[in-house]
């Protein structure tokens, strides 16, 4: 199947590992052309590297924190300087700290609502306007199974994520006229750093090696899936760059899912 992604110029955010990267990787492969963003240059530069190794049209990094509403504004009107152009944006960003529903702070739904709601807001206003005059675009949320089925100690992210799913729901239907497709993709369980951090944790709460709290984590996971495992990265971008391609026009104000059955309710 072409996906006709060659020379799209694609803005994926948290692009250097993880979720962000496996999108930009699948993109790179099928010759668009990326800018990717993340906190640190050297990071951004090697996997800029990488990306044109696989194939992409042209890649670079522009450093931006998703704390800053300001550098949104400065990341969106970088990567329409270095591309000519931004045709789809991967909104994406760390994810936020692990807790309880009742022990969630007032200063961290502050601080958070600026990294998973304002902050890809703001962007996606920026890039929309020309996105709708050319008569084209794809915005994709990187999500979460939360958003279908609150996950027990991810309070934040469970809260706050329900917040940017109704913005995307709501601005879909707005600019689905004019050619620009919103979907959300949702991972389950994806072997990521993220995953590998929660160990750390665990690691240290239980006072084992980091690799035997991993192991743990990932078979306490598999439990719950019914493919028996975790997902890897590689097995979540290309739905990314599906959503991303002309093929995917008439997908939108949808949530896929990338969770191997996790989710068991009929949604
Ligand atoms: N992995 C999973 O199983 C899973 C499941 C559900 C939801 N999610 C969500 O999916 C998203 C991505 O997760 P992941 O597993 O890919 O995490 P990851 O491997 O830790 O990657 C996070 C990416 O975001 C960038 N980043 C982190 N903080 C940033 C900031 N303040 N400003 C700009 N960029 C930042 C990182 O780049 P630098 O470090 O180079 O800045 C990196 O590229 C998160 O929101 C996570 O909660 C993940």
């Amino acid at each position: 199947m072409n996906l006709g992604l060659r020379n799209r110029r694609a803005l994926v955010m948290g692009g250097t590992k993880g979720l962000g990267r496996s999108i930009a990787d699948a993109l790179a492969e099928e010759g668009a052309v990326l800018t990717i963003s993340g906190r640190d240059q050297g990071r951004l530069d090697e996997a800029a590297a990488a990306l044109a190794a696989l194939g992409a049209s042209g890649a670079s990094g522009i450093v931006a924190d998703v704390a800053s509403g300001e550098a949104m504004d400065r990341l969106a009107d970088a990567a329409v300087a270095a591309m000519g152009g931004v045709d789809i944006l991967v909104l994406n960003h760390g994810g936020p700290p692990q807790c309880i529903a009742s022990e969630m702070t007032e200063a961290d739904l502050v601080k958070w609502f600026q990294h998973i709601v304002v902050s890809p807001i703001r962007i996606a206003n920026r890039l929309l306007p020309a996105m709708r005059e050319r008569g084209w675009g794809r915005i994709i949320v990187v999500g979460s199974t939360g958003m279908q089925q609150p996950i027990p100690n991810l309070a934040l992210s469970n809260t706050l994520r329900a917040s940017i799913w109704a913005w995307l729901k709501t601005l879909s239907a707005e600019v689905a006229p004019d050619g620009v497709t919103m979907n959300v993709l949702a991972p389950g369980t994806i072997l990521t750093d993220r995953t590998r951090d929660s160990a750390a944790a665990l690691a240290r709460r239980k006072n084992i090696s980091q690799e035997e709290a991993l192991a743990e984590r990932l078979a306490e996971a598999a439990k719950q899936i019914p493919a028996g495992r975790v997902g890897m990265p590689e097995e979540y971008g290309p739905m990314g760059a599906f959503l991303a391609s002309d093929r995917a026009g008439y997908i939108t104000g949808s949530m896929i899912r990338v969770d191997g059955g996790r989710i068991r309710g009929m949604v």
